[in-house]
This record gives structure tokens, sequence and C-alpha cells, in this order.
């Protein structure tokens, strides 16, 4: 939705946000003159008590500069000098078909700025937009093919929002939006941390069959003696143990989708069975030798360059050939632009709701030093890193604040102006030696000290480990044990 430069112009205000109403929470759908990362924040209408008002008048409802409630903008409001700044504020309900849609906010840096609204001018302008709002509204719901009602095996994830409003992320959202519908296999390929398990859940849920089942596989914890029937099922007696029918995954995803994730590090054996399955759309549960037929959608995804498996002949090519019917790549975050800045308020919007601190923003520095930085581990890495700087930033002293803000020290990134990752590494634990040092020790030292601090960063996964510092398992896991990590 374009700007709402229009309200801006007609009512003297400095910020202006349109927000949508929906499950509990006011998602912002187009801003101005507030902060980008406010694109990303999503205010769950019970902890912001302004906004809580205003939903529930039906007039619009102003708080004057002096307001004790707390200001879900507070921090967010774009400035020259980064300072803040009591503000007067007022915000509406729209009301489309007498039900709440959403909320019209107004913000102003001059206390007592809407002191002299023409109120006949601002009702025109609440039913001016309510109209567009409408009119876009069902211009959408003719487009929307989703049918959110998914009784889904999926792993847990309870935000299914794909973040992002840059042209890549655009790109990708209507390749899901025209491959969805069909029932084509599609590969998911990017790095690691990039989003790759959300896109394969929106293309599910943008599927005609959103309404059945997704089930999620994920091929690297499938030990190579139980993935077969895991995936196919079992008959009782098919093998010791196994004590009684068992159905696969293929046949619970029966209708719905299948979501082989990981699948490049599937064991070849197993390959050839998937592979039978996509030709011929029958399953054969391990100790039977009857066929059930399966209607299944497959989605497929991997970090790992499978052209390269192939080649390499860890992969099967006739496999491949089958899943990348539709390829999709995922961009990197770094790919993504001002994009960073939206996923950073979205992640701070929840860990200050999960700290239980007013407001968390991040100065000018830091947005530049996420902007400039190269996030090998995408998406994951910059959860994980503002989860950590929020932590940080929430000193006691620190959380009776108005806000608080996030300066790049707290952020454990340094500038690169090579365009390479540099990687802060503790200065205490490579003191400078007083005697001669011996090389080699010194870089086993070093890589010790690398992949430790990798690893913590990967919560201990050694696969994502690995991945992260480029080396492929094998490499890696020689490596660990010749330096007696463990
Ligand atoms: N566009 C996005 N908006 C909001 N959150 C996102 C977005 N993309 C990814 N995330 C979040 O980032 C995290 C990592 O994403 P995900 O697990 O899908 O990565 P992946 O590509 O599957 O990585 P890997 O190859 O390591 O398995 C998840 O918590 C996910 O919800
Ligand atoms: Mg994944």
């Amino acid at each position: 939705m374009a700007k709402n430069g229009s309200i801006l112009l007609a009512i003297d205000s400095d910020a202006s946000a349109l927000l949508k109403f929906e499950n509990h929470t006011l998602i912002p759908l187009a801003v101005n003159g507030l902060s980008e990362d406010t694109l990303g924040r999503r205010f769950v209408v019970s902890e912001h008590p302004r906004l809580a008002q205003i939903l529930a008048s039906d007039q619009s409802v102003r708080f004057a500069a002096d307001s004790e409630l707390p200001d879900p903008y507070d921090g967010l409001i774009e400035t020259d000098n980064d300072q803040l700044l009591v503000h007067d504020c007022m915000g509406v309900t729209l009301f489309i078909d007498g039900k709440p849609w959403g909320v019209l906010t107004l913000d102003a840096l001059a206390p007592g700025t809407f002191d002299h609204i023409d109120a006949m001018q601002l009702t025109t302008f609440i039913s001016l937009t309510a109209a567009t709002v409408k009119a876009a509204g069902l211009i959408a719901s003719l487009e929307q093919r989703a049918r959110y009602a998914t009784q889904t095996l999926f792993r847990e994830n309870a935000d299914h929002d794909m973040i992002g409003d840059s042209e890549c992320m655009r790109k990708l959202r209507n390749e899901i939006s025209i491959v969805a519908p069909s029932q084509l296999a599609v590969l998911i390929l990017g790095e690691t941390g990039v989003g790759k398990e959300l896109v394969a859940l929106r293309i599910h849920l943008e599927s005609t069959h959103a309404d059945q089942v997704m089930v999620y596989v994920n091929c690297a914890a499938l030990p190579e003696n139980i993935a077969e029937s895991e995936l196919f099922g079992h008959i009782k007696g098919a093998f010791s143990g196994a004590i009684n029918d068992r159905t696969g995954k293929f046949e619970l995803a029966n209708g719905g989708t299948i979501f082989l994730d990981e699948i490049g590090e599937l064991p070849l054996s197993i390959q050839a069975k998937i592979l039978r399955t996509l030709q011929n759309g029958e399953i054969q549960r391990v100790g039977s030798d009857q066929q059930i037929k399966v209607n299944v959608r497959v989605i497929a995804a991997t970090n790992r360059n499978l052209q390269q498996e192939v080649a390499a002949g860890l992969f099967r090519p006739d496999l491949y050939h089958r899943l990348a019917v539709y390829p999709m790549h995922v961009p990197a975050l770094r790919e993504r632009g001002k994009d960073v800045l939206l996923l950073a308020g979205a992640f701070l919007e929840k860990n200050q709701q999960r700290l239980g601190v007013k407001k968390l923003r991040l100065d000018q520095n830091a947005k530049k030093a996420l902007l400039d930085y190269r996030w090998p581990g995408n998406i994951r890495e910059l959860e994980h890193l503002l989860s950590r700087a929020a932590l940080k930033s929430a000193t006691p002293e620190n959380r009776q604040a108005d806000f608080i803000t996030i300066s790049p020290d707290y952020l454990d990134i340094v500038s690169e102006p090579l365009n390479h990752p540099v990687i802060k590494i503790e200065t205490d634990l490579f003191p400078v030696p007083a005697t001669p040092i011996n090389l080699k020790n010194a870089v086993d030292e070093f890589q010790r000290q690398l992949i430790l601090q990798q690893l913590a960063a990967q919560q201990g996964n050694m696969a994502a480990t690995a991945r992260a510092l480029g080396l492929d398992r094998g490499n890696f896991h020689r490596l660990i044990k010749r330096l007696a990590i463990n």
C-alpha cells in the first residue's frame, strides 16, 4: 500500500501510520515519518494501552504530550538528531462494514499540534481512508487463494509472516503465488537461515490443498536404517520391533504436502525409493508387496549446492531433476537491502515483550552496522544477535526507561570495510604473547576459538556450524577431532 502521505499534508503531523487489526495485533501496513523498522513490528494490543484505547473507541482519541501511557512509537519517530521527544498523538479506529478493521495514528512532535484540527475535515479523511482500505481489501480477497485453516503436522511455527519488502522478496512472493496453486514439485535453495522453511509453508498455505495436512520430514535426522519405514511405513512383523502396522509420512501427507527438509542429507538408497514414489505416485510399506496410491505435493529444501552433490556422486541426478521442476532461490539477507531493518523491528518487538521492557530501538549507528554486515547466518543470525543485544541492553537501570536504545556496542558485529565477514575475537582470549609464539599452535588456537564461537552461535548444531564455516562435514569432523573439541 502506498505511503499515506496525503493525510500528512492535510493534517499537520510529523508521523502517521495505517495499521491493520488481526489476531489481537496491529500490523503496520504503511508508515510515514517513522523509523523503517516500524513496518516489521507487530503491536500486540494488550501490551499497548494507547492502541487498546483507540480500538475501544468509535471516536478519535487524543493523547496529550504529557500523557502517562507509553507510546507504541516512542523512539521510532525519525528525527535528525535521534532524540525524543514528547509528542502529541492521536488515533482513530477505521470501521469497515461495522467492524473494526484497523487504526490510523498521527503523531506530532510539537505539543498542541492537534488542538486545532477541524472535526469535519478529520471525519472526511477517516471515511475516505476507510473507503480506500475497503476497496483494496476487496481486490486482495479476490486475489487471495490462500486458505489458512490448515491442519498441519508441520513443525510448530507460530509465525507464518514473511517479513520483507525488498525487490527480491517481492519477486519471491510473486513466484510463490505463481507456483503454489500448481501441483509441481518445488526445490527451495538458499544459504542457511534464509527462511526456506517459511517459504515451504507459504507455498503450502497458498496451494489449493491448504486445508489439508503438511507433513514435515527432516532428512538430516533420518538414520538410514529407519528412514524407509519413517517415510513409507511398515507392516507388522516386517522386522524385529515392528509390532504393529505403521503409516509412513508419505501416506500421512496424502492429499496434502510433504516437505522434505535438508534433502541433501538423504542417503542414496532412500533417494532411489523417493524417486520411485515421485515417478509413479505409489508407495510400498516395508514388508508389504502391496502398492498404495498417494497424491502428495512434494516440496524439498537444502542449503547444499545439489548440482555439486550430483557431480560428486552424492545425489542422484534423476531425483535432482524430478525435484528441481521448479527451483526457487531464497535470497541471502545481505541481498535484501533495508529488509534487515524491518526484520530487526519484528525481532525487537518480540524481545521487548519477552523481556517485559517498554521499547527497544536501534540508534542510527546500530542500523548502519546491521545494513553493512554480511550476515553469513542470515535471518537466523540476525534473530539470535538481536536477542543477545536485547538482553544485554535491558540492564536493571534501563528497564524502567521509556525506551532502550541499542547502539552498535550491544551488537556483536564490527563494520567490514572489505566486504568480508569480520569476526570479533575477544582479545583476552588472545593476549599479546610475551615470548615468541609457534605459528601452527597459534593458528590451531584461533581455529579452536572460531569453531567454539560458531558452535555456540549455532546452539551446538554440528552440521549448521560446519556450513557456517564453509566446511564440508567430513573435514569439519576431522578438524574438531584434531583440535580435541568435543
Ligand atoms: N522473511 C522472514 N520474516 C520473518 N522471519 C523470518 C523470515 N525468514 C526467516 N525467518 C526466521 O528466521 C529463522 C530461520 O529460518 P528457516 O529456519 O526457515 O531457515 P532455513 O533457510 O530453513 O535455514 P537452514 O538451511 O539452516 O535450515 C526462523 O526463525 C524463521 O522464522
Ligand atoms: Mg531449514
